[in-house]
């Protein structure tokens, strides 16, 4: 049995951004509206014209994560790759990386969706493969282009949304200091229509229907208060679960979908600001690429150093909801 460190982390941010301002252009809304809501200011946006898409700007994390973990592609034995959306049906994305990344040892690729909540599921996999001793270095990216199947005019979502890349390497550690010490993977199939996108899969594969381009359908209310509920019910029963006191937590890093939202979850912990990570009003929802965005961030401004104890919590469509603490 051995225990898995994160080795390095990275993200990509496309440069075209998208301010509430410029959404004013397309359709009505206002800045006041976005941010009283959301606490959302902007978001990025992918390019076709700048080959930005999943797998290439995974790429780019990637090749930040490697660098920061002084390690060289080869080096990587499994890829792991949540998104809502990947390149293309088949082959996964995760193949797309491993050539994108110049790795010729034909380590083994696949993609996860469990949509926002998909790289906390894929950190929690990987970590198995890792504790028995199966790899000793995995990538594990979010990667999401969600303006490419956001309906431009539907006011009420797509100013919640941006696009980005996150990834980290998860090694064998080789001390007992860095650590997975428990984690939720849940979803609750009775709340599967609050979030939902039908179109473009096998029970609707040519979807066109210009009248109606409802993509994603969300009842807002409904996933709101379960988010607030569900990540604040995973995170109290997990710090009991592992006698944690919430004084310990060294760096909460919550899914970055709504400020109300990740504020009414610090709230009942009575986080200080400063030890809960925040930067959804400069991205909006990345979907599965929030907390690696996140984490990769906060190693850059110094949030985070080796030894602290990390608190991770998601939720998404499903609706799942995932919840994760380890020791970076
Ligand atoms: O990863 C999971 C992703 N999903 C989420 O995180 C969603 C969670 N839910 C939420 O964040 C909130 O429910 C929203 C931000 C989506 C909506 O906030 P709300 O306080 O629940 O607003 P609402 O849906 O009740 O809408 C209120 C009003 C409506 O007008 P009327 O019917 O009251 O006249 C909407 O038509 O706001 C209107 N509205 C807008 N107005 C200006 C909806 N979108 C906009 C907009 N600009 N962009």
């Amino acid at each position: 049995m051995y225990n898995s460190k994160i080795s390095g982390a990275g993200h990509y941010l496309p440069e075209k951004v998208y301010t509430n301002n410029d959404l004013t252009k397309f359709f009505e809304t206002s800045d006041e509206w976005i941010t009283e809501r959301t606490g959302i200011k902007e978001r990025r946006i992918s390019e076709a014209e700048k080959n930005e898409y999943p797998s290439t700007m995974a790429a780019h994390a990637a090749k930040m994560a490697l660098k920061n973990a002084n390690l060289e592609p080869n080096d990587i034995d499994f890829i792991l790759f949540s998104s809502t959306m990947s390149d293309y049906n088949f082959p996964n994305s995760a193949t797309l990386v491993q050539d994108l990344l110049g790795i010729t040892n034909h380590c083994g690729c696949l993609d996860v969706n469990s949509a926002c909540t998909g790289w906390i599921y894929a950190m929690v996999m990987a970590n198995s493969l890792i504790e028995n001793g199966t790899y000793k270095n995995i990538l594990v990216i979010g990667s999401e282009t969600t303006s490419s199947y956001n309906n431009w005019l539907d006011r009420s979502k797509c100013v919640l949304f941006g696009d980005a890349a996150g990834a980290v390497i998860l090694s064998r550690s080789d001390n007992d200091k860095s650590k997975f010490h428990a984690n939720f993977l849940q979803s609750d199939s009775t709340k599967k229509e609050d979030l939902i996108k039908k179109s473009g899969m096998a029970r609707d594969p040519f979807f066109v229907d210009k009248e109606n381009p409802d993509l994603v359908e969300m009842n807002g209310q409904a996933v709101f208060k379960a988010a607030v509920k569900t990540m604040a019910h995973q995170c109290a029963a997990l710090l009991e679960k592992t006698g944690t006191t919430k004084e310990e937590i060294d760096l909460f890093i919550p899914h970055q979908a709504n400020l109300r939202i990740i504020e009414a979850v610090a709230r009942r912990f009575e986080f200080p600001k400063e030890k809960v990570m925040i930067n959804v009003q400069k991205y909006a929802n990345t979907s599965s690429a929030t907390i690696p965005v996140a984490l990769s961030e906060a190693l850059i401004e110094g949030r985070l150093k080796r030894g602290d104890k990390l608190l991770l919590t998601t939720f998404g469509s499903g609706l799942t909801s995932a919840t994760l603490l380890l020791t970076y």
